[in-house]
C-alpha cells in the first residue's frame, strides 16, 4: 500500500540520498509520472463528485461509486510504481511539483494520504444524496491540505 512505501521511503530516504541518489535518478522520472497520472486521474475523478455538489448533475450512487473507484485503482497503480518513494523528488527530465518536504523527517505526508483514505471510505459509505452532500466536504479538505503542505503551484 502507498501509506507503507510512504513511510519505508521517509526512512529510506536518508539513505538514498547519502549513497544512491545518482543510481536512483533515471528511474525518477517514471515515479513522477506515475505520480502525476495517479493526481491528473484524482482531478478527473472528482469532477464527477463536484458536478453533483454543484448541481450540475443529479446525484447517481453509480457516479458516486465509479469515482472513488477511480481513486482507488489510481492510488494503488501509484504504490505500484513506488510514485512516492524518497526517490522521486526530483527527475532527471520530468518537473515535477511536488515538493522535496514530502520527504523530510517529521514530514506529516503519511497523516494527509491517511485523511484522504479516510474521507474516501466515508463517502463510499454513502447511501443517499443528503449523506454523499454531508460527507463529500472532507474529501475536497483531504486533497486541499495535501496540495497546501506539499505542492508547488505550476508556472
Ligand atoms: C497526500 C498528498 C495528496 C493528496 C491527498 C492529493 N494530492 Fe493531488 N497532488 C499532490 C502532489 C504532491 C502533486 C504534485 C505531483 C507532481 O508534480 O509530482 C499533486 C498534483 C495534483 C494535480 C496536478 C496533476 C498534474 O500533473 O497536472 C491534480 C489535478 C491533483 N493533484 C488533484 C488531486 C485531487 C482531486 C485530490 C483528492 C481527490 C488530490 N489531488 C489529493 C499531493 C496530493
Amino acid at each position: 500500500m502507498l501509506s507503507k512505501n510512504l513511510f519505508k521511503s521517509i526512512t529510506a530516504g536518508a539513505i538514498v540520498l547519502g549513497l544512491g541518489f545518482s543510481l536512483a535518478y533515471a528511474a525518477a522520472d517514471d515515479q513522477i509520472k506515475a505520480r502525476q497520472a495517479e493526481m491528473k486521474a484524482n482531478g478527473k475523478a472528482i469532477g464527477a463528485l463536484v458536478a453533483i455538489i454543484k448541481g450540475e448533475a443529479s446525484y447517481d450512487a453509480a457516479v458516486v461509486k465509479a469515482s472513488l473507484d477511480a481513486m482507488a485503482t489510481a492510488d494503488a497503480a501509484a504504490g505500484e510504481a513506488k510514485a512516492w518513494d524518497a526517490s522521486s523528488m526530483e527527475g532527471a527530465t520530468v518537473e515535477t511539483w511536488a515538493k522535496p518536504e514530502i520527504w523530510a523527517e517529521g514530514s506529516d505526508i503519511g497523516a494527509k494520504y491517511q485523511a484522504w483514505v479516510d474521507a474516501r471510505a466515508a463517502l463510499a459509505a454513502t447511501t443517499d444524496e443528503a449523506g454523499f452532500k454531508a460527507a463529500f466536504p472532507a474529501l475536497g479538505a483531504a486533497c486541499q491540505s495535501c496540495h497546501e503542505s506539499f505542492r508547488r503551484p505550476k508556472g
